[in-house]
C-alpha cells in the first residue's frame, strides 16, 4: 500500500529581499558609534516606518518608489530619535544599498537550485535597488529573475505585486512556494494561495489574520529538505 499522496512538490520558489535575503540590520550595526546608544531603535523604527509608509501609500492609492520611501523613513525616524545629521543619513543609505546576504542565502538559494527549481526574487525594492543588492551580495548566479513591486506601482500585500511571479513563471499559485521573512508578507502570500514558508529568523510569534498556519524554518539552510522530494 503506498502512501497518500501529499501536495505535489512546488515547481518554483520565489524569494522575498529585505530581511529575508538580505541583512537589512547592517546598516545601522556598521554605523553604530556614529549613531550612538539610539542605534538598535533607530533601526527598529527605520524598518517599521518604511513598512508604514508602503502601506498607507497603497491604501491612499498613491506610489513612491522604495528608495524614496526608505530615504524618507529613515529622515523621520532620525528626527524621532534624535540622532544625525545629512551626511549620517547618506552613509546609512550608501549600506543599505550594498547589504550583505545573510550567510545562510547562498547555500540554501544553491541547495534549491540542485534541485532543479527556478529561484525568483519578488520585493517591494525597485529594479536598480535590487540589482544592487543582488550584484553586491554575490547572489547573481543564483538568481533566474528580479521582480519589483515598482512594476505595479503597488506594495505587498497587495495581489498585484504577488501575481508578478505568476505571471513570470507561468505557473499557477499553487505551485509556487513562497519564502520570507516578514510574517505580514507571508499572511499576503498565504492570501493570494502561494504555498508559504515563514523564515522565522527573529523567532517571533505567528500573526493572527484568521490564516492558516505556514510551515516555518529558522535558516535557508532548512529549506531543501522542506521543498525536494529527496531533501536534496
Ligand atoms: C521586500 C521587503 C519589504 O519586499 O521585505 O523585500
Amino acid at each position: 500500500m503506498t502512501a497518500p499522496a501529499g501536495p505535489p512538490p512546488p515547481r518554483a520558489v520565489v524569494f522575498d529581499a529585505y530581511g529575508t535575503l538580505f541583512d537589512i540590520a547592517r546598516p545601522t550595526a556598521r554605523l553604530a558609534e556614529r549613531i550612538g546608544p539610539v542605534a538598535d531603535r533607530l533601526g527598529a523604527l527605520w524598518r517599521t516606518l518604511q513598512l508604514e509608509y508602503t502601506w498607507l501609500l497603497t491604501l491612499m492609492g498613491r506610489y513612491r518608489p522604495f528608495d524614496v520611501v526608505t530615504a524618507d523613513a529613515l529622515q523621520v525616524a532620525m528626527a524621532e530619535c534624535g540622532v544625525g545629521d545629512a551626511g549620517l543619513a547618506a552613509d546609512l543609505l550608501a549600506v543599505y544599498d550594498r547589504l550583505d546576504a545573510f550567510a545562510d542565502a547562498a547555500p540554501g538559494l544553491a541547495a534549491i537550485a540542485e534541485g532543479g527549481l527556478p529561484r525568483v526574487i519578488l520585493s517591494n525594492g525597485t529594479p536598480a535597488m535590487l540589482a544592487g543588492a543582488v550584484s553586491a551580495a554575490g547572489l547573481g548566479g543564483m538568481i533566474d529573475d528580479i521582480l519589483s513591486a515598482d512594476q505595479v506601482r503597488l506594495y505587498k500585500p497587495r495581489a498585484e505585486v504577488y501575481q508578478l511571479a505568476v505571471d513570470r513563471l507561468g505557473l499557477p499559485a499553487d505551485a509556487i512556494a513562497f519564502v520570507s521573512s516578514n510574517g505580514w508578507d507571508i499572511a499576503g502570500a498565504t492570501a493570494f494561495g502561494f504555498r508559504p514558508i515563514w523564515l522565522n529568523r527573529a523567532g517571533r510569534p505567528a500573526d493572527r489574520l484568521g490564516l492558516p498556519a505556514p510551515p516555518e524554518i529558522t535558516t535557508l539552510d532548512a529549506l531543501s529538505d522542506l521543498l525536494l522530494p529527496d531533501g536534496r
